[in-house]
């Protein structure tokens, strides 16, 4: 027997790589397959599989050695007590690149994380597409590519991109629900020398496709980290918000903030002179357990803020208008990431909390002509799609198409409330007069005194929340210091909600 153990240890420490090896990711400033997930699970719990897969064709390699396990650690362990499965590529055999076993080894750990109902996380760092091995690796692509599709939706799926990711090899994290960069990753489809070659343009790994820029430009990334360590944690802190599946509930954390907490410093931060910006992340703060927010696309559309955080211990979905940029206005990538978020709550049963401060909609040629209509209609549709329990606020304005698209009545929202200064109307009161009352202000001996007379008659009657609350389209007018209190006590009694879509193949949002 001891020459059995003693073949399956040699086998097995090939596998893991050298100090040597550990040595070259050290150089590049990122850490190995294996210490990343160190960090990732809970200690002591990772159990790897197929550490002795090899490719098929090791004629492929031309000599240069693969070692067994292909270039890519998978298996599952316990991240806060919860399965996880995981690959995590590893860059010092053949670049991290991917082949037809490599592949293989994916697949198989992304189908046992939907058959046994756990959360995939993907760690990349790869040169892409394994060269030596052609098709069978353009294959193996697909093949994970079809996995991801399958279990969208079914279980949480999470890329980390923690080296290089490149040409088709995008499309995997962009079929999952959130993609997590370092500042010393990338990934872009076309590389730099392609640029180079048909754009007759110069431009670096960073400015093409670094975690930077793929946070805050494109927004394909959603988390941005300095390293690998802080954004494995991070990951960890995402995952203690998500359900194992979307059978279950998300975790429930026993909470230590009261819920009957009075916010009085809500009446600080939101100046009612509603011209006046303020960071409504400082709202949520105030509102939520222990002011712990986890925001998502943190740098990306940030005239719309979006995250996870908990009420009395549930975990919430926040989706909420960020008067401090572009006046809170809806352009297309606010509409397109909150739609995103909406829909991922949505599928995790996680209930939606939104926030409202909008002026309207961004106007102008370039939201015209990039599909303003097209792109805000997600918006809507991902809210009238949703049948997790929807709660909302409104802090200071509602005007216009806003009011309807974000989680009004009309799409069946839950329970909604407004602070006493709320301005709910079509439009702004200088908007409204200057549309019906443009004949008599200008033909008015005094134009100015007769538009300020008509503006202070339009707000005293239909800029105020009570026009909305006296047709029943919001349940209260609440103070502000109530706030808490009061989103609590609504999603308590929302959690038991049940609702049903009319059975179809599927809908057809818009794109
Ligand atoms: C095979 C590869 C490889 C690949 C790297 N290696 N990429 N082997 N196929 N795609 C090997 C190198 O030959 C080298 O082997 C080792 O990995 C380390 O690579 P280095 O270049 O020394 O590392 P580094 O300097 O860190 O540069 C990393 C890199 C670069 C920027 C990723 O390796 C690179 O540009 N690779 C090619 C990227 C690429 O064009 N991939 C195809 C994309 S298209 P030795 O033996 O010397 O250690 C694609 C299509 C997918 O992926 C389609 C899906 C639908």
């Amino acid at each position: 027997m001891e020459t059995h153990v003693n073949e399956l240890r040699k086998r097995k420490s090939i596998a893991a790589g050298s100090a040597k090896d550990v040595e070259r990711q050290h150089a590049k400033g990122r850490l190995s397959a294996r210490e990343r997930l160190d960090i990732l699970f809970d200690p002591g719990t990772f159990e790897e599989i197929d550490t002795l897969v090899t490719p098929r064709y090791e004629s492929y390699l031309d000599g240069r050695a693969s070692r067994p396990g292909d270039g890519v650690v998978t298996g599952f362990g316990l991240v806060n007590g919860r399965h996880v499965f995981v690959a995590s590529q590893d860059a010092t055999v053949m670049g991290g690149s991917l082949g037809e076993m490599h592949a293989n080894k994916i697949v198989k750990v992304m189908q046992m994380a939907l058959k046994y109902g756990a959360p995939f996380i993907a760690l990349n760092d790869s040169g892409g597409a394994r060269i030596q091995e052609g098709v069978d690796s353009l294959a193996g692509y697909a093949r994970i590519f079809d996995a991801n599709c399958e279990a969208s939706g079914v279980i949480p799926q999470i890329s980390v991109i923690l080296g290089p990711c490149a040409g088709g090899a995008v499309y995997s994290p962009a079929l999952t629900d959130f993609v997590f960069m370092t500042e010393n990753s990338y990934m872009f489809i076309t590389g730099p020398e392609v640029v180079r070659a048909v754009m007759q343009e110069q431009v670096s790994f960073e400015e093409l496709g670094g975690g930077l820029i793929h946070s805050r430009e494109s927004g394909v990334s959603h988390f941005l980290s300095k390293d690998d360590t802080e954004c494995l944690q991070l990951v960890r802190e995402l995952l203690s918000y998500l359900p194992s599946t979307n059978q279950d509930d998300p975790p429930y954390l026993q909470p230590v903030d009261d819920p009957d907490r009075r916010c009085p410093e809500l009446e600080r931060i939101v100046p009612v002179d509603s011209h006046k910006p303020y960071d409504v992340r400082e709202v949520i703060g105030s509102i939520v357990d222990d002011g712990r927010f986890l925001e998502v696309h943190q740098l990306w559309a940030e005239n719309m803020v979006v995250g996870f955080a908990r009420l009395n211990g549930w975990a919430v979905g926040i989706v909420a208008n960020q008067p401090k940029v572009l006046a809170g206005t809806i352009d297309i990538k606010a509409s397109i990431k909150a739609a995103h978020f909406i829909r991922t709550c949505d599928a995790f049963n996680i209930p939606i909390i939104t926030l409202q401060d909008v002026p309207g909609f961004l106007p102008g040629k370039h939201q015209e002509y990039g599909g303003i209509i097209r792109n805000g209609a997600r918006m809507i549709y991902a809210y009238s799609e949703a049948t997790v329990p929807k709660l909302m606020l409104i802090t200071r304005k509602s005007y216009g198409g806003a009011y309807c698209m974000m989680s009004s009545k009309g799409l069946r929202g839950d329970l909604l409330y407004a602070w006493p200064n709320a301005e709910i109307a079509v439009m702004g009161a200088e908007g409204a007069v200057n549309v019906l009352f443009r004949k008599e202000v200008t033909s008015a001996p005094d134009p100015n005194a007769m538009r300020a007379e008509l503006v202070a008659d339009y707000e005293q009657k239909f800029n105020n929340p009570y026009v909305c609350a006296a047709r029943g389209l919001i349940d209260d007018v609440i103070e502000p210091r109530d706030s808490r209190r009061v989103l609590i006590r609504a999603l308590e009694v929302t959690l038991s909600k049940r609702e049903r879509h009319i059975p179809k193949k599927h809908g057809l949002s818009p794109m």
